[in-house]
């Protein structure tokens, strides 16, 4: 494998393997959250059990339609609510996006699947320290932080010459050409978006494509088993995404994303085959500040685990980031400064996820 040059620091990444296994504990010790594991005070979700209690972003006009883009007629009107939502929210969802729904459950049923193997099997696929794919838990940077209740399988997708199939389980059956043939799909769909979004924004539609240069593009499934206390712990702490665009698959059965507005936590009601859409950190610094990148995590469920499915797409790791220059003038000043990608990236793998506080002073004038 070539490995990238991700400059001199050896401990990219710096997860340590020590971390137990969540399917594991939540098997071996049912009844009681381990300390590790228990937030503190400031950090405990508040759990939203009632159906009418979920955010429903259909009534907050979120949800795009992509046929809708395809005519005449409505294609104005969906840029421009998907613009709002840019702007507003830096989320939304997507229907109607010509992923075949076969192919979603497929995905869905082979990540469940894989979380479920005995631990050895997993463990032949472990995240080594300083690795960004493999079996385990990222951003975990000191031995005495708090940690979520959840695992994640990472594979790199794009660039190809970073598809490391040694970390590509080969069970259950059918694991790799499901997992390529949606993440085909997937950049599919991102680079539509990515036209979309620069449309919106009156930037030629190529700007996003060749402003990535060679793309980066990572999928990750997020297993978050049954936890006895959700109110105690989070599946994944509260973070901002690093990347430009985040595609997620969520569980249709079991919500669990929270996101942040307003000083409120709001828990995403699931919508049946949608893709949520993040617009992430270095999205915000492109478009100077104009589309947020919202901070968001994960609950946990008492009965029920929980599967998500995250892609997320990025410019190349060499390529220099800033605001586009049409996005800035005397009543835009530019609120970011230029950087290289990949000095970012270590910065938020070494820093961990902290919401957007280390985000803004990385990036900010
Ligand atoms: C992520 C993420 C949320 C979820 O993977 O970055 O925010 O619902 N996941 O699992
Ligand atoms: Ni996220």
């Amino acid at each position: 494998m070539v490995s990238p040059d991700f400059g001199s620091s050896p401990n990219w990444g710096r997860s340590l393997i020590s971390v137990e296994s969540v399917e594991e504990l939540a098997k071996t010790n049912p009844q009681q959250v381990p300390d590790r594991y228990v937030k503190i005070d400031e950090e405990r979700p508040e759990i939203f059990e009632s159906p009418i209690d979920l955010f429903d972003t259909e009534k907050n006009n979120t949800v795009i339609d992509m046929s809708k883009i395809a005519q005449a007629q409505h294609r104005d009107e969906e840029i421009r609510k998907m613009a709002k939502a840019c702007e507003e929210w830096g989320f939304f969802q997507v229907v109607n996006h010509g992923i075949p729904h076969s192919l979603i459950d497929t995905v869905k049923r082979i990540g469940k699947e894989f979380f479920q193997l005995p631990l050895e099997k997993k463990q032949s696929y472990s995240l080594r320290p300083g690795d960004l794919q493999g079996y385990g838990q990222t951003f975990v940077v000191s031995e005495n932080q708090k940690l979520d209740w959840g695992n994640l399988l990472g594979l790199i997708m794009y660039p190809s010459e970073l598809r490391d199939l040694n970390f590509w389980p080969t069970e259950p059956a059918g694991f790799r050409e499901t997992v390529y043939a949606y993440n085909t799909e997937i950049k599919k769909l991102a680079g539509q978006l990515l036209a979309l979004i620069a449309e919106s924004l009156h930037l030629q539609p190529d700007f996003f494509e060749k402003k990535f240069g060679n793309a980066y593009q990572k999928m990750r499934m997020n297993y978050y088993p049954p936890c006895v206390s959700p109110d105690l712990v989070l599946g994944l702490s509260a973070h901002a995404d690093m990347v430009a665009l985040t595609l997620l698959l969520q569980d249709d059965e079991v919500p669990g994303l929270q996101i942040h507005k307003d000083d409120q936590w709001r828990s995403v009601k699931p919508i049946p085959y949608a893709l949520v859409i993040n617009t992430g950190n270095m999205m915000e610094v492109m478009t100077n500040g104009r589309y947020k990148s919202i901070v968001h995590r994960a609950v946990t469920n008492k009965e029920k685990a929980r599967l998500s499915i995250g892609v997320f797409y990025a410019p190349g790791f060499t390529e220099k980031i800033g605001p586009a220059p049409e996005l800035i003038d005397d009543n835009h000043p530019s609120l970011f400064r230029k950087f290289i990608h990949q000095d970012y990236m270590q910065d938020y793998y070494t820093r961990g996820t902290k919401g957007k506080s280390s985000f803004y002073e990385f990036a900010s004038i």
